[in-house]
């Protein structure tokens, strides 16, 4: 599976980043570079889209066997070529593959992200390089911890073919990383969250120990211990949602305005992700109201049975996991779609994969216009948005929003008021933050002009109180409106998961519910059509400008010019159109 390795495989823009900025972010490594490894400037056309020349990420080996992870493929080769009752296709290694997480160290905003930090921070490049591949590239990082090595993401770092952990960074949060996390305790605590999962610790001449855990109590064992060397073993822990906790609740370090780390302990960092804290504030906590776990809305349980591995048993199971770690990224998975060779990508499959998240997306909230009425020389609409995920929606990454497109016309389809239209790059008209990513719009109750837009999202500020979208200046939020789930209380939740802004004084938001309305004013008697969309917007165009000022770095600029030739931007969850006579 290795093929065109060596060939594809400098990593340009890394070489030229690396001469820019670092050599420190190699924490001193000062391993020798090898004889063959010339520094050609081996950039591949794109062809696949017909957009000039980038430099490319290499491809990988994903059957690679190493001392503490192996690759997907390694498990593929069983686990691959599954069907249930219905002949439905339900291999693992395939569902997987097309997921964010497996893409999660190509993705090429996040390389983005972490290289552009590097250049504003570069005293930190250490800390960044451990923090940023902690959860990006976890089998890398902690193969590199445990084998006490020095490591980095750019330069000769794990992005590099050359580099050690090269294959383990590239398969992403892979099958051997999971199954491997331990119970050690502490899981659902602080202590294991912020990427501290805990892998087991065995002698490397032991592989055949290693545990991959799993739901069923009994696994035939032996055929994957003498093919896979990992022992298939119960582990009640897989099926929490802590486990997912490790790395889906980040607490991260805030500079001073000088730049220095502001010393403070995990409990005092800044929450910049907190769908695990936000989940155990809503009634789909365990042992809540509706309790639902991670899994079960992302890994869609199968009601019939399957087998679990194309060879070595015939035992048809039931409780079984789809692997298609169901999210809303369809924007990311459009773009290893489009871009599979300049990202090294192998698989094909996603155009399912965008498909199936998409009608995932549409389960996330409902929109309902709840009535219309005139008002003196006004058309008032009330609009209701109820949140249907665990956790806040949007949630996770913080240049997620979610925001309303509300149109009315006239019998004939003139426009007669509209707010939150979005442009062919990604803004919204109107929108204070992506007219100046300095700014941000308020949050509403009632919108009165084409140029207030109800979004839901969380802006973050610096120490200053400025806004700012750079994980590390974060000292705290500014505004999170982001919508609640149900069984959330804005009252009492701890500041980690905080409402922030207008929002918490507005008495129609909280418990998984916004209600708000429009006010239209309208000078002509007769019909009129109201619109609602409900659109999710996983790249909030703020973000995207402030982290295109960086665009000296590679990293940025390939990101950039990905975007730019990129059309699909945001995805509509829930509409509604309502008739009206004034
Ligand atoms: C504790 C684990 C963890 C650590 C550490 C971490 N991330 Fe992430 N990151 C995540 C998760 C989980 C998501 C996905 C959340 C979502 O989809 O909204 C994510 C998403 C992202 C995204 C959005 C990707 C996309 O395709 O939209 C970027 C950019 C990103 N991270 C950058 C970074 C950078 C830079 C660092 C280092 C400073 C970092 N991350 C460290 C867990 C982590
Ligand atoms: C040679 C075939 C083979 C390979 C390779 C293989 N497995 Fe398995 N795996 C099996 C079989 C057979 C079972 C048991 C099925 C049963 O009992 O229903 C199993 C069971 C499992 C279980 C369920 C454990 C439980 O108790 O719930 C997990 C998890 C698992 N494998 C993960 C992996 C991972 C991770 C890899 C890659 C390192 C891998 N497998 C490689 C054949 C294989
Ligand atoms: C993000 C974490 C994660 C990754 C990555 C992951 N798994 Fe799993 N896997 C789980 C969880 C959690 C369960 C248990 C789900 C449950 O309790 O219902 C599971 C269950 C399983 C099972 C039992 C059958 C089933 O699907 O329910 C097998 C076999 C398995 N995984 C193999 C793999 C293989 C092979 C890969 C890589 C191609 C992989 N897993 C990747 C988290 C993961
Ligand atoms: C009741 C079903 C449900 C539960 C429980 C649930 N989710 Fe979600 N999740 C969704 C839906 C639907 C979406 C898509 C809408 C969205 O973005 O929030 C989603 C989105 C996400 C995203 C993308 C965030 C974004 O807005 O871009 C991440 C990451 C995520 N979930 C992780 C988790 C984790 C971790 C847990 C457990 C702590 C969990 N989810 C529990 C349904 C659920
Ligand atoms: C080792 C860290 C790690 C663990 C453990 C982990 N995740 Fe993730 N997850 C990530 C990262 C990193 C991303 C973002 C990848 C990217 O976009 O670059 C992500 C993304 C996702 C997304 C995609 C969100 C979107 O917007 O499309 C979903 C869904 C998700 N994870 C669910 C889960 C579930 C469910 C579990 C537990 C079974 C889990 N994750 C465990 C690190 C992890």
């Amino acid at each position: 599976m290795s093929t065109g390795k060596a060939q594809i495989s400098f990593k340009i823009a890394a070489l030229l980043f690396a001469t820019l900025t670092l050599g420190a972010c190699n924490g001193g490594d000062s391993e020798p570079e090898t004889q063959d490894k010339t520094p050609t400037q081996n950039v591949i056309p794109a062809t696949s889209i017909g957009y000039g020349t980038m430099p490319s990420l290499a491809q990988s080996d994903n059957n690679f066997v190493g001392d503490h992870f192996s690759g997907s493929g390694a498990c593929g080769v069983c686990h691959n070529d599954i069907t249930d009752d219905n002949n439905k296709d339900v291999s693992i290694g395939t569902a997987w593959e097309t997921s964010t997480m497996a893409n999660a160290a190509r993705d090429p905003y996040w390389r983005a992200k972490a290289a552009a930090t590097i250049k504003n921070y570069p005293h930190l490049s250490h800390e960044v390089d451990d923090t940023c591949t902690r959860c990006h590239a976890p089998m890398a990082n902690e193969a590199a911890r445990k084998d006490g090595a020095e490591y980095a993401l750019f330069g000769d770092g794990f992005l590099n073919p050359e580099n050690k952990y090269f294959d383990h960074a590239m398969d992403g949060v892979s099958c051997t990383l999971c199954h491997q996390i331990e119970d050690t305790g502490s899981l659902g605590t602080i202590a294991s969250m912020s990427g501290n999962f805990s892998i087991a610790e065995l002698p490397p001449e032991d592989k055949e120990s290693r545990p991959a855990y799993g739901q069923y109590a009994d696994p035939v064992g032996a055929y994957m211990i003498a093919n896979a060397a990992y022992t298939p073993i119960y582990g009640a822990h897989m099926s929490d949602s802590s486990v997912c906790g490790t790395c889906h609740d980040l607490k991260t370090p805030t500079v001073d305005s000088n730049g220095e780390v502001i010393p403070a302990v995990l409990e005092d960092r800044f929450p910049e992700q907190q769908t695990y804290s936000e989940w155990r504030n809503s009634d789909y906590r365990t042992g809540g109201a509706k309790d639902a776990t991670c899994q079960s809305c992302h890994m869609p349980k199968n009601n019939t049975t399957v087998a679990l591995a194309s060879s070595g048993t015939d035992i048809r199971r039931s409780d079984f996991s789809e692997h298609t770690f169901l999210g809303a990224n369809t924007v990311m998975l459009d773009m290893f779609k489009n871009f599979r060779n300049e990202l090294g990508i192998q698989v094909e499959g996603f155009d399912q994969a965008i498909l199936r998240n998409r009608e995932f997306l549409k389960t996330s909230a409902d929109l309902t216009i709840n009535g219309t009425r005139n008002e003196g020389d006004s058309i008032i609409a009330t609009i209701q948005v109820k949140n249907n995920t665990g956790h806040k929606l949007p949630s996770g990454y913080p240049s997620r929003r979610v925001f309303v497109h509300f149109i009315v016309t006239d019998e004939n389809g003139a426009v007669v008021f509209e707010s939150g239209k979005m442009n062919p790059d990604g803004s919204i008209v109107g929108a204070d933050g992506d007219i100046n990513y300095k700014e941000y719009e308020p949050h509403y109750n009632s919108i009165v002009r084409e140029d207030q837009v109800l979004i839901f999202e969380s802006i973050m500020g610096d120490t200053r109180g400025q806004v700012t979208h750079s994980l590390i200046e974060a000292a705290r939020h500014l505004k999170d409106n982001r919508l609640t789930p149900v069984g959330f209380d804005k009252n009492v939740v701890s500041s980690d998961v905080a409402v922030t802004g207008e929002a918490l004084l507005d008495n129609n938001f909280n418990a998984g519910l916004d209600i708000f309305e429009y006010k239209v004013p309208v000078t002509e008697n007769g019909t009129y059509f109201i619109y609602a969309d409900l659109v999710y917007q996983p790249l909030a165009y703020g973000h995207l400008e402030y982290l295109f000022k960086d665009t000296d770095v590679p990293e940025v600029d390939q990101f950039k010019t990905i975007y730019d030739a990129t059309t699909l931007r945001s995805e509509t969850i829930s509409s509604a159109v309502r008739q009206h006579t004034f």
